[in-house]
């Protein structure tokens, strides 16, 4: 099936770097663009998402590098961040703020360009992941400790009890669920399943962060269709509550520890 004209030309500006004004006025493409244009257009026809392709996606205030290293961030996520920036509301030199499974690192950036005096770090069990987290620090000039490991685990000792804010979109997926082939067989599948109920990774988060963030500190993630009533559960130690994405499903969960005034 041809391509809807929308993604052409998305594809077309991605191949000649060039504005959308630009392309209209001089529509022409070098030889050297057409191949490489006839390249990504049957890749695409194949199944291989835009945004790897375009190698860039928009997220919040930032254009990030984008490729299969990494999840593609995803609108339901950028919602996170604006829920995360509303908890937090400001933050000094002293406020630390920490993002679990960074992956392309969108989550932690937009986070540090919202809060420039806070310290942001980031975590991932995904070296390649983590390298392009990395080329989008060098890219948008924001100051982001990306650290290799599991959850908490690769974070100083010393943040323990003084984190403000976690954020996290954790694989969410449980095996054996099917999904879109284009999710499938190109994003990586680490970044997607959780285990057999598709919670355990937020179970972890709901336990380990309870003694890593202060008292007011806010918790949020990201959830999975479906998995609201099982969220409110292993947050039930916190203030929380499940907000809806612009779709009106129930995909943010946020939890506060120990201060039931203000959610
Ligand atoms: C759903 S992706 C989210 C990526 C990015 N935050 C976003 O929203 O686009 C989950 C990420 O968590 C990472 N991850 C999976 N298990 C992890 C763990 N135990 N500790 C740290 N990171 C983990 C994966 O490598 C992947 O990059």
């Amino acid at each position: 099936m041809p391509l809807p004209p929308h993604e052409l030309e998305r594809l077309r500006r991605a191949v000649a770097g060039r504005s959308a004004a630009s392309l209209v006025l001089d529509p022409s493409l070098t030889s050297e663009e057409q191949d490489r244009l006839d390249e990504v257009v049957a890749r695409r026809e194949a199944g291989e998402p835009l945004q790897y392709l375009e190698g860039t996606v928009d997220f919040g205030p930032l254009t990030l590098k984008i490729d299969r290293r990494a999840l593609i961030p995803r609108p339901e996520t950028e919602r996170l961040w604006e829920e995360a920036v509303r908890s937090l509301g400001q933050a000094g030199p002293g406020t630390v703020i920490v993002d679990l499974g960074t992956g392309s690192g969108c989550l932690a950036l937009a986070l540090k360009h919202a809060f420039p005096d806070a310290r942001v770090f980031a975590t991932d069990t995904s070296e390649e992941a983590l390298a392009l987290a990395a080329e989008n620090a060098a890219l948008t000039g924001l100051e982001v400790a990306f650290l290799h490991g599991d959850l908490f685990a690769p974070l100083p000792r010393d943040l323990g009890g003084r984190i403000d804010l976690v954020v996290s979109n954790p694989p969410y997926v449980a095996d054996g669920d099917a999904l879109p082939a284009e999710v499938r067989d190109h994003e990586p599948h680490r970044a997607l399943f959780a285990g057999p109920r598709g919670t355990e990774v937020l179970a972890r988060i709901a336990e380990e962060a309870y003694w890593r963030v202060g008292v007011g500190g806010w918790v949020l993630c990201e959830i999975g269709d479906g998995q609201a009533a099982e969220a409110l559960d292993l947050f039930n130690a916190y203030d929380r509550e499940v907000r809806r994405d612009l779709t009106g499903s129930d995909r943010i969960l946020v939890a506060r520890k120990g201060a039931s005034c203000c959610l």
